[in-house]
């Protein structure tokens, strides 16, 4: 069984390499540079369709059964639920302006930038309180059972980009990311 803890923390420089992505994106944008709109596109399908749909829900779990076992950690699990239903509506706003703008609908750019911002900040720091708050606490009070009961209770889908074979859909993502920030992957040709 892998240790989920250190798979969260592998997965979390995972999506902090496809925000560099969206971060250099909204930087072109600052320059008056057209952004990259379909690459950004493919990130924030990644981020709704794994972390949203996979990773945030079993930390979640994991949370409820820290709260069971430690009553003083209840406002720290509940904002942390909180924040994972915020980036997944958050996420889901900005897929459809992407589509929009992608699709040639009339929509402010402008605002899709400041949204992109805003996504990427809050998913960093977000990941940053699970790194010095929570997963410590999991780490402390989950028990090896805990953890092997969590897995039946948890559907773990494959990641379909850092997961070893990467789904056709992110197939252009995966190479733009190995070229630009970097990843253990190797660019499909
Ligand atoms: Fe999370
Ligand atoms: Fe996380």
């Amino acid at each position: 069984m892998t240790d989920p803890i250190a798979r969260w923390k592998a997965e979390h420089a995972n999506f902090s390499r496809l925000l560099d992505l969206m971060d250099a994106q909204i930087a072109l944008f600052h320059e008056g540079e057209r952004p990259d709109y379909e690459l950004m596109l493919d990130v924030m399908h990644y981020m709704t369709h794994y972390p949203d749909q996979y990773h945030h829900p079993h930390e979640d779990l994991a949370c409820q059964v820290l709260l069971e076992r430690e009553a003083a950690y209840r406002e720290a699990v509940e904002d942390l639920a909180g924040q994972h239903a915020r980036i997944a509506a958050s996420g889901t706003r900005l897929v459809q302006d992407l589509n929009a703008i992608v699709n040639g609908a009339l929509i402010a750019r402008a605002a899709v930038e400041t949204d992109s911002a805003a996504y990427t900040r809050t998913l960093r720091q977000h990941m940053q309180q699970e790194h010095e708050l929570i997963f410590p606490a999991l780490d402390r009070v989950l028990d090896t059972a805990d953890w092997a009961s969590l897995d039946t209770r948890i559907d773990l889908a494959a990641d379909p980009i850092f997961g070893g074979s990467v789904d056709k859909r992110y197939t252009a993502l995966q190479q733009r990311i190995a070229e630009q920030v970097g990843c253990d992957c190797t660019p499909v040709t």
